[in-house]
């Protein structure tokens, strides 16, 4: 059966891309933020996950505002990267799993996530960036195959932080009903606080930040009380993107606990955080050895 043996919550900025083209990832300026993923390594040495189950949000290179899903999912067996114009270097081709994503598919929309489904999907920086960190030296072909969930955080109205708990908790249901054994890792990426755009560009709130990284942890289902307006104005409104946080760990459900936590801002416009997570009681770790 599959299992999930544990989530990951990064930061997304596409500089980090730029960074890596140009070799500065030991500046002093980024040093801190890709030295956070030291310990994310030796996790993942450990554990070899076979699937990533990305839970991100797109900013325009596949949805734009004329057609924006709330949720999709990738049921391809790849997933191109493109030139989205930030100067990062494109990435290679990611590996699908149309299988396990078809039963998600099916496990989402009979539990009431009435998810769009795209047999072709672009992924962009918010996707590519957290799976090259995961895997700095990976070659042509990443080490695991992967598995694309979006959540509109562009267009209003956007999901609230309520609903994108309960689509966690439903992709959890679905990852372990899979009779396949798959060692599943769940990530949500992007945030934290930031925004780009309007009279508080530049905001960034480093006690909401922290305060999120505890939480998301220790008392998860606190961050569902608050509404989107609440979240902006105290994240940024980019800072919706905690969405995918609270997406991811509710899939993993029941207690956790903290593997490696990083903060530090500001990481370009954004708090910049790294947090990995494992179930308190590691169930999904047992159950597949
Ligand atoms: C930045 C952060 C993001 O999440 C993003 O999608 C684009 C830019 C930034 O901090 O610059
Ligand atoms: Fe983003």
């Amino acid at each position: 059966m599959a299992t999930i043996i544990g989530g990951l919550a990064a930061s997304h900025v596409p500089s980090i891309g730029g960074a890596i083209a140009r070799g500065e990832t030991q500046t002093p300026y980024w040093k801190p933020f890709f030295d956070a993923f030291n310990p994310v390594h030796a996790w993942l040495a450990d554990k070899k996950p076979d699937v990533a189950i990305v839970i991100y949000n797109d900013h325009g290179l596949n949805f734009f505002l004329d057609k924006m899903p709330t949720f999709a999912i990738g049921v391809a067996d790849h997933y191109d990267n493109a030139d989205e114009g930030w100067g990062i270097p494109v990435l290679p081709s990611f590996e699908g799993d149309p299988e396990l994503s078809w039963h998600l598919a099916e496990s989402l929309v009979g539990d009431g996530f009435d998810m769009t489904m795209c047999q072709e999907l672009l992924v962009d920086h918010a996707f590519t960036l957290p799976i090259k960190l995961m895997y700095p030296n990976a070659g042509a072909r990443w080490p695991l195959r992967t598995i694309p969930i979006t959540i509109n955080s562009v267009q209003h109205p956007l999901p609230t932080a309520a609903r994108c708990w309960k689509l966690g908790q439903a992709i959890g249901r679905a990852v372990i009903s899979y009779p396949k054994d798959a060692r599943v890792v769940i990530l949500g990426t992007g945030g934290l606080s930031h925004q780009l755009d309007g009279e508080r560009a530049g905001f960034i709130n480093k006690d909401f930040d922290l305060l999120c990284m505890k939480d998301i942890v220790d008392d998860p289902e606190a961050l569902t009380h608050f509404t989107n307006r609440q979240i902006v104005e105290l994240a940024g409104s980019q800072g919706v993107e905690l969405m995918t946080w609270i997406a991811m760990r509710a899939a993993l459900g029941g207690p956790a606990r903290a593997v490696s936590r990083h903060y530090h801002a500001p990481l370009s416009n954004t708090g910049g955080a790294v947090l990995l997570i494992e179930p308190a009681s590691e169930p999904g770790r047992m159950a597949a050895e």
